[in-house]
């Protein structure tokens, strides 16, 4: 199968590489992510246009994977999500995912500290034509999520945790406020390249996945699991969280 032509869905022909070694797991990883971006996810220009304008930009490449961002918008669309609420918009690649999943009338809300990335994201998202459904707030997430609450534009149907990551331990009781029974939360970079095992790392990354995770399990309000992943990222992960409880104590609803 090696140094052939084959066709993708898309019926780009796709070139497969003489049999070269593999160098380093990295390199697998990423010639496998390839593989299945060219045959699944059809490369599109509102998308590379975002990538290059972020790169172009300084920002760094840490977006989530097309692969991954196609799991995303699935994830969403399997939710049947209608608000969305994204931690960390970066220049906005995760967030046209997401909110190309979107039925009519639904709205996302991203939120980002940086006011030079969140440039890029809102030139971003206005070419794909999605900044009537984007609310972008600029700001750091611990100062706009109350403003989101005070808003009620909550309950979010998904939430796609991806900021700071010594913050994430902080954000969870926000999640949680603003969400109800059967909101899917979904947090980026919880496996950290493996160290996430590591207890006395003195990264504070490290230390925020452990501690979010930790405050997970122990959370009796959702059921939650965490998976491995590689690819063109590296070696990560995602944690995955369903809402079963009233997160206030059943404010939200009256009793049946
Ligand atoms: N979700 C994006 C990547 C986000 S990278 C994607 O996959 O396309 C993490 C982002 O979180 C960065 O843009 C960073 O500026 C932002 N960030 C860092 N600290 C933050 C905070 N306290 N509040 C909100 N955003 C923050
Ligand atoms: C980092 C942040 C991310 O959201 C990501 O996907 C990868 C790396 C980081 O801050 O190092
Ligand atoms: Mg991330």
């Amino acid at each position: 199968m090696h140094g052939e032509k084959t066709a993708s869905r898309t019926g780009r022909s796709v070139d497969i590489p003489a049999t070269q070694p593999m160098s380093s797991p990295q390199e697998q990883w990423s010639a496998v992510d390839r593989y299945l971006a060219d045959l699944l996810v059809p490369s599109d220009p509102v998308l590379e246009a975002a990538l290059e304008s972020s790169a172009a930009s300084g920002l760094p490449e840490i977006q989530v994977s097309a692969n991954q961002g196609k799991l995303l918008e699935l994830l969403a669309r399997i939710q049947g999500a209608r608000k969305i609420l994204e931690l960390g918009t970066l220049g906005g690649y995760s967030t046209i995912w997401l909110a190309r999943a979107l039925p009519a009338g639904g709205q996302l809300v991203t939120l980002e500290a940086d006011p030079k990335h969140a440039a890029v994201a809102r030139a971003n998202i206005a070419r794909a034509g999605l900044e009537a459904i984007v609310d972008l707030r600029v700001g750091p997430a611990l100062e706009t999520l109350p403003l989101i609450e005070a808003e009620c534009r909550g309950p979010f149907d998904l939430i796609f945790l991806d900021a700071d990551k010594p913050g994430y331990p902080d954000y969870l009781p926000w999640l949680l406020k603003l969400s109800r029974r059967g909101t899917l939360i979904i947090a980026d970079n919880v496996v950290r390249d493996g160290a996430v095992i590591e207890a006395d790392s003195a990264d504070p990354k490290v230390q925020g996945v452990r501690r979010f995770n930790q405050l997970l399990a122990n959370e009796p309000r959702v059921r939650a699991t965490a998976i491995q992943t590689v690819g063109s990222k590296g070696y990560d992960g995602f944690a995955i969280a369903l809402v079963i409880g009233e997160p206030r104590d059943g404010q939200r609803r009256p009793p049946a």
